[in-house]
């Protein structure tokens, strides 16, 4: 039977995001579609229903707004997938405040506003949480220290928010990618053919001899918000290319 209901999906012009929308309308959810940019919220390869809707995620009132006109247009949000996310590369000696702030603010501060934003319309439909954290926090890289916390906040936030949220038959659960192509590192500033240099050098760190693509993650976001996985609740679940074992 194919699922139904609203998900939000954030970050979901590119990269896991993008492809989580498809993977989740072509399983039968209707999905809002949110990321900054709008040009980016179209072209999206499903027969299935996706709306673009523009939000910064930094901004409480915004996203208190942008909630909801889903609601209200779309229905009660029974899934929440928080894809949203920047990295800024840099030794430690290099970090400013503003730096840790700025990564924070849309790393973890955002997740946090979806998630009580959303709150009501996932009470309703006993919905589920997908939040991303990265398998840096467990086999880590330099020049990435504050990012690598905000997403060990995530891991703790989410088991929190599990253990908080299950009596309202809410689910949350995190995923752990390893390298998977995106925009992330080009939107950081990174030049596109250094980028695709970066991840033919690092596939020499996956026993299963390849970076992640993004259709990769998608399943695991669709299983996860769907009822397949009505008992499964504050978990972190690596997606590496076997990275884990390497
Ligand atoms: N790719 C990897 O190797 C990897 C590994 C581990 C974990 N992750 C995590 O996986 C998640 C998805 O990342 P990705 O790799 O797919 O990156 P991506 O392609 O860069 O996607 C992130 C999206 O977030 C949106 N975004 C950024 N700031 C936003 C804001 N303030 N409000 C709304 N949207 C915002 C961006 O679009 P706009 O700029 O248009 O808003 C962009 O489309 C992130 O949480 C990332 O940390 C990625």
């Amino acid at each position: 039977m194919a699922d139904s209901g609203v998900v939000v999906v954030t970050g979901a012009g590119t990269g896991i995001g993008r492809a989580s929308c498809e993977t989740l309308a072509d399983g039968g959810f209707a999905v809002a579609a949110l990321g900054r940019r709008l040009d980016r919220l179209e072209g999206y390869k499903t027969e299935g229903t996706i709306v673009g809707y523009a939000c910064d995620v930094r901004d409480p009132a915004a996203v208190e707004h942008c909630i909801g006109e889903i609601t209200e247009s779309m229905g009660d949000v029974r899934g929440l997938v928080n894809a949203a996310g920047i990295i800024i590369e840099q030794p430690i000696t290099e970090v400013t405040p503003a730096d840790i702030r700025s990564q924070f603010a849309t790393n973890f501060d955002a997740v946090v506003t979806m998630i009580v934003q959303c709150l009501p319309g996932l009470r309703h439909t006993h919905g589920s949480i997908v939040n991303f954290s990265t398998m840096l926090t467990r086999r880590p890289l330099p020049n990435a220290t504050i990012y690598t916390a905000t997403k060990g906040a995530i891991e703790a936030f989410g088991r929190g928010a599990a253990a908080e949220l299950a009596p309202d038959r809410i689910r949350v659960n995190t995923i752990v990618p390893s390298l998977v192509r995106s925009q992330i590192y080009i939107d950081a500033g990174m030049a596109p053919e250094a980028y695709d240099a970066m991840l033919l050098d690092l596939e020499r760190l996956f026993p299963l001899g390849r970076v992640g693509e993004p259709i990769d993650v998608a399943g695991l976001v669709r299983f996860l918000i769907s009822d397949e996985s009505s008992w499964i609740t504050g978990i972190e679940i690596p997606v590496d290319g076997g990275r884990g074992v390497g």
